[in-house]
């Protein structure tokens, strides 16, 4: 008897399925990937099974018995605990107080103490390092994750969801997720997990269901498929291959870094003596793991965090005194990697998200006079552009909270890669998108760069990094350990560097 089994699931939004009559099945000890392109109806499923939606129609079985979960605490209670797309913390709680937090009947009670020996237990057991005192708000996304679950571990869960899991890791922290899961897994728990990366579902999957447009259209044994097969139900073709950049990059640079270090200020990784040019017509990689000052940098150079000395120029002119929105309209963009923080506002419209940045110029104002008309059009156009897919009528006025986690994605993009920019910093820009979302996003950054404007690309895939990079640059601690060629740039040499193994920085560094 499996653990779990969906029947006939159905729910639509607006006339639209989202889930159009979907069976699955877990068994205990298993773990089932949920394969599928941007809003294919991934979250829609789990969010039924964990009690956030009701289902139109369908039924839930759980050990056999028929079951309904109204509510995430109806889901735990039972033993089905989810750790979400985008996370639930309570940001200003420390890290114990958020596993803590609504716990059921008596657990509640239990002393802080215990509780807190308790979560070192399952941290330990399980590498699922972090602190239990500090506050959320101050961890990387990474170690945000950890505490969802350590979250879902501590109410005793017996199928543990995970949605997109390793979209927020570096590989290193991906390979430690994955022993955890298999442990888990080795222990009779049962796992969803939901990822774009075929790579990570061969790797650590016993099944697979793919969805397409609502609809499951298949269900694999991982053992006897492959990534091409899985790319063939989920796309309806192969998997492309991607040209390598080449138009060389132009002599002047478009953004250089003199010297720039960020002396610790609260909540961030300092900076030092961060020295780098990025030319014109190139794209200029940065690797590292999480939580070695990538995001200060960003943030550093659009303007977000004032650097406490050097020197900042974008092509002659020095903007280190310039605050962020000066910068952008010198021509400096940003895709942030917090979508629901500083990318999006999630209870505005897609319109009104499009518009944040342009809106006092034309052609979405006229005599610095908002024109709502204009608006619009240039939401239509580059909804239609990018590909941006909202449920049912409301189109471009829907609330961007209600897209699935790809297409908020690509409204940032959209909005992002401006005609007026010269410098883009793109902060893992395709996480969380599709193969298919994936490329057009590439693609759309390497127009950039053959237009003769320049790309910073902060990214924790590797691959993602040296296929698109001119020259990559390695973080560790705070500082610039590296820069590469594009030959010079092997997984290896690049995976020693962010290690901190920097024998080799002496011949790289300094470019
Ligand atoms: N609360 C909601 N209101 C309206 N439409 C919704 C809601 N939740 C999901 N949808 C729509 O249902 C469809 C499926 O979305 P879902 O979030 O399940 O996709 P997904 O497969 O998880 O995609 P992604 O890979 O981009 O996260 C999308 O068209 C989405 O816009
Ligand atoms: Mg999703």
């Amino acid at each position: 008897m499996p653990l779990l089994t969906m029947k006939d699931i159905c729910k639509s939004f607006s006339g639209v399925y989202a889930n159009d009559h979907i069976n699955l099945s877990i068994e205990e000890g298993e773990i089932h990937a949920l394969l599928g392109e941007n809003g294919a109806g991934k979250t829609t499923l789990v969010n039924i099974l964990y009690g956030l939606y009701e289902a139109d129609s369908g039924e839930i079985f759980w050990n056999g018995e028929k079951a309904s979960f109204r509510s995430p605490a109806d889901a735990i209670r039972a033993g089905i605990g989810m750790v979400q797309q985008h996370f639930s913390l309570v940001r200003n709680m420390t890290v114990l107080d958020n596993v803590i937090l609504n716990l059921p009947g008596n657990a509640a009670f239990l002393k802080r103490k215990e509780a807190g020996e308790k979560f070192a237990r399952l941290a330990a057991a399980h590498g699922l390092l972090v602190d239990p005192g500090a506050v959320v708000a101050d961890l990387t996304v990474g170690e945000q994750q950890r505490v969802e679950i350590l979250k879902a571990l501590y109410r005793n869960v017996k199928l543990l969801i995970l949605d997109e899991p390793t979209a927020v890791l570096t590989p290193q922290e991906t390979v430690n997720l994955f022993q955890v899961l298999r442990s888990l897994a080795g222990e009779g728990y049962a796992i969803i997990i939901i990822t774009h990366r075929l790579s990570e579902i061969m790797e650590v999957t016993d099944r697979v269901s793919i969805l397409r447009s609502g609809r499951k259209v298949a269900e694999l044994d991982t053992a006897s498929t492959d990534v091409h097969e899985l790319s063939r139900h989920m796309i309806g073709h192969d998997i492309d291959e991607m040209p390598p950049p080449d138009i060389p990059p132009r002599e002047a640079p478009m953004l250089r870094l003199d010297s720039v270090s960020l002396e610790r200020k609260r909540l961030a990784q300092p900076l030092h003596d961060i020295r780098f040019s990025i030319r014109k017509g190139e794209i200029l990689g940065v690797a590292g793991v999480e939580g070695n000052g990538q995001k200060e940098l960003a943030e550093v150079i659009c303007g977000i965090r004032r650097h406490t000395s050097g020197t900042i120029f974008l092509e002659d002119a020095d903007i280190s005194h310039l605050g962020v929105r000066p910068r952008y309209e010198a021509g400096i963009a940003y895709i942030s990697d917090d979508r629901q923080g500083d990318g999006l506002v999630p209870d505005m419209n897609i319109t009104e998200n499009l518009a944040l940045r342009a809106y006092g110029k034309p052609p979405m104002a006229r005599h610095g006079l908002v024109d709502a008309r204009a608006m619009s059009k240039v939401a239509a156009e580059k909804t239609q552009e990018y590909q941006v897919l909202a449920s049912g009528r409301s189109g471009a006025a829907t609330p961007v909270r209600l897209l699935s986690g790809g297409n908020q994605q690509k409204l940032i993009i959209a909005r992002e890669l401006e005609e007026g920019g010269k410098l883009i910093v793109a902060c893992q820009p395709t996480r969380g998108l599709d193969i298919g979302a994936s490329e057009f996003v590439h693609q759309k950054l390497r127009a950039w760069r053959d237009a003769g404007k320049s790309v910073l690309l902060i990214s924790a895939d590797l691959e993602e990094i040296r296929m698109l990079s001119d020259r990559v640059a390695v973080l560790f601690g705070g500082r610039v350990v590296g820069v590469l060629t594009r030959e010079e740039a092997s997984v290896q040499a690049l995976g020693l560097l962010m290690g901190g193994v920097t024998a080799a920085a002496a011949e790289g560094a300094g470019a």
